[in-house]
């Protein structure tokens, strides 16, 4: 589960590690990514608390669903509040392993990429409650990898998570 700001490059990691876990071949791979499950799943859902929150549960019970049986589900959202995070923690950790993934990337980066405009719109006041700007964002304090993407290339970032699983021996590809 990838959990970080907008821009922090949570879909572009997400994706990598997706042709990693298909290259290692153990498992069927699934990937939940934010902006298209907005588009096609959740698309009726705003970003309030009550929203934000109401989606993350609706991919916890997707994901738990795959992960259930035998499944490997690739989530990457921004996911701002702690308590649904620990919530859908608690469901996958009934039946299998939750790996969550707080990538730290500082704001300022995220905002001088702004890969599709939101920031310059969100400090313009064109969207409001925006994540970073004018809506919280609570890091996870208990992640099991916290990485940042200003600081690493995106190959060592990948190689960091696919050296985790291979340490708890969940998959056998290394690189
Ligand atoms: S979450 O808060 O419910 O986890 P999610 O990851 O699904 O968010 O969607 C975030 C994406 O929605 C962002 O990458 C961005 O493209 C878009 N977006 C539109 N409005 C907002 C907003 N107010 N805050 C954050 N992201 C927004």
């Amino acid at each position: 589960f990838f959990t970080g700001l907008s821009g922090a490059g949570k879909s572009t990691m997400a994706g990598i590690i997706r042709t990693k876990l298909i290259e290692d071949g153990q498992r069927p791979v699934t990937l939940l990514d934010g902006d298209v499950v907005r588009q096609n799943l959740t698309s009726q859902l705003g970003f309030s608390r009550a929203d934000r929150d109401l989606n993350i549960r609706r991919i916890g019970f997707a994901a738990n669903e795959i992960s259930k049986n035998g499944g490997v589900a690739i989530c990457a959202f921004i996911a701002p509040y702690r308590a649904i995070r620990r919530e859908i923690r608690g469901l996958i950790e009934q039946h299998g392993v939750f790996i969550e993934i707080y990538l730290s990337t500082p704001l300022a980066v995220c905002e001088e990429r702004d890969p599709k405009g939101l920031y310059a719109k969100a400090r313009a006041g064109e969207i409001l409650q925006f994540t970073g700007i004018s809506d919280p964002y609570e890091s996870p304090e208990h992640a099991e990898l916290v990485i940042d993407t200003s600081k690493a290339t995106l190959t060592q970032a990948c190689q960091q998570i696919l050296d985790y699983l291979i340490g708890r021996g969940l998959i056998a590809v290394s690189g």
